[in-house]
Formats: structure tokens, C-alpha cells, sequence
């Protein structure tokens, strides 16, 4: 039986959610292989690219040692497909009670992005707790964070979006924010040309940055 995890544990497993875009079925499984190397096992597989699905599929099956789940989940086509490849937890841009829905009947983690208040409140309306702020610097950055820990004391945020390994600390700060998510681990180049051991090194100075 395969472990089940939720959302608050998935954004605590390393202050990173690497946000992967893979053009090309055979980089999978050598580019989750390096960041599990780098200490980075949570891997967000975004589905954007028409290989995406097979990239979920063969990195559940060949790396153990990673959790992957999928990015850019928006309904609920693209939540029972992610599933169905062996997505571990789902990442979705925004909110919206389908994809909520569809998520909890699948038994799947969902880390929902909010970007306004209400967002926020329709989330938690639904049983959503634990969010992804997106795209988190275009729409206000560490400030914004601070402003909502008043009035959303009890919600805990991922933010993605514009998030690097320099701003990384300032966020992790934040006493509303367990991780961040960010594409800066996978760059496409590093990734075309399979150079594997600029991800790892990526991923373990991200992965050094404890909350
Ligand atoms: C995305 O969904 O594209 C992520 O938020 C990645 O944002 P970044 O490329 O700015 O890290």
C-alpha cells in the first residue's frame, strides 16, 4: 500500500516543491533521481506538456524514493488523470469547489492556489488549510503574507511564483509560510542538456535553507 500524505505534510518534507516542466519522457526518472539526490523528494510535475502524464507514471514507478505528484491541476479531468498516473498530491493555480471535490474523492493532497482574501476564505470554507500563494511575487510577495497572517491566522501558505534561491530565506521567515515552490531547481537548459548534477546541486542549497 502505497503511504498517503497530506498537504501540510507534503509542503513540510523540504522548504522546496520543485515546479517541473518536462518536454521529454526520458529526462523524468534521471531529473527526479537528482533532486532526491539534492535532498528535495516532494516533485511537482506539472501538466502542461503533452508528456507530463507518462513523466508522473515513470517517476512513481522507477523512484520510489520520490513522492510525485501533479501541477496544474484545474478540474477534475485533469485531477482523476493525475491520479491515475500515480500522482501522490495534487497543485492546482487556483481554486475552485470541482477541483476540491474531485481531489478529496480521489484521496489526493491538494495544495490549491489563492491569490485574494476571498480565495482564501472559499478554500477554507471547503476544508482547505494549507494554500499555495500564486503567483506569490506578482501579487504581493512576504508583505502580502504578513498582512494575511491577521485575519487568516490559521492558514499556512506555500508561495510560488517569482520565488528563488535568494528570496527563499525571506519567506521561509514567515511563521505563516512552511515552504515555497519554485521552477529555478529544474531550469529547462540544465534539463535539455541532462546536466543532472546542477540540479542536485540546486536542490541541496535550497534543501539547506531549514524553516
Ligand atoms: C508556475 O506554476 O509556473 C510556478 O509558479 C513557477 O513559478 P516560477 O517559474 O516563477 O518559479
Amino acid at each position: 500500500m502505497t503511504e498517503k500524505f497530506t498537504a501540510l505534510q507534503v509542503m513540510q518534507d523540504a522548504p522546496v516543491i520543485p515546479v517541473i516542466v518536462l518536454n521529454d519522457l526520458a529526462h523524468a526518472v534521471p531529473m527526479a533521481r537528482a533532486l532526491v539526490a539534492g535532498g528535495v523528494r516532494m516533485l511537482e510535475v506539472t501538466l502542461r506538456t503533452p508528456q507530463a502524464l507518462a513523466c508522473i507514471e515513470a517517476i512513481a514507478k522507477h523512484v520510489p524514493e520520490a513522492v510525485v505528484g501533479a501541477g496544474t491541476v484545474r478540474n477534475k479531468t485533469d485531477a482523476q488523470a493525475a491520479a491515475n498516473a500515480g500522482a501522490r498530491f495534487a497543485v492546482s493555480p487556483g481554486y475552485t469547489s470541482a477541483v476540491g471535490q474531485a481531489c478529496r474523492d480521489l484521496g489526493l493532497a491538494l495544495l490549491p492556489g489563492v491569490a485574494t482574501g476571498s480565495e482564501i476564505m472559499m478554500a477554507q470554507e471547503e476544508g482547505f488549510t494549507e494554500l499555495k500563494f500564486f503567483p506569490a511575487m506578482q501579487s504581493g510577495g512576504p508583505a502580502m503574507l504578513k498582512a494575511w497572517s491577521g485575519p487568516f491566522f490559521d492558514v499556512r501558505f506555500c508561495p510560488t511564483g517569482g520565488v528563488s534561491l535568494q528570496n527563499t530565506s525571506e519567506f521561509l521567515a514567515l511563521p505563516n509560510v512552511v515552504c515555497v515552490g519554485g521552477s529555478w531547481l529544474v531550469p529547462a537548459d540544465a534539463i535539455a542538456k541532462g546536466d543532472w548534477a546542477k540540479i542536485t546541486r540546486l536542490a541541496s542549497d535550497t534543501a539547506a535553507l531549514r524553516k
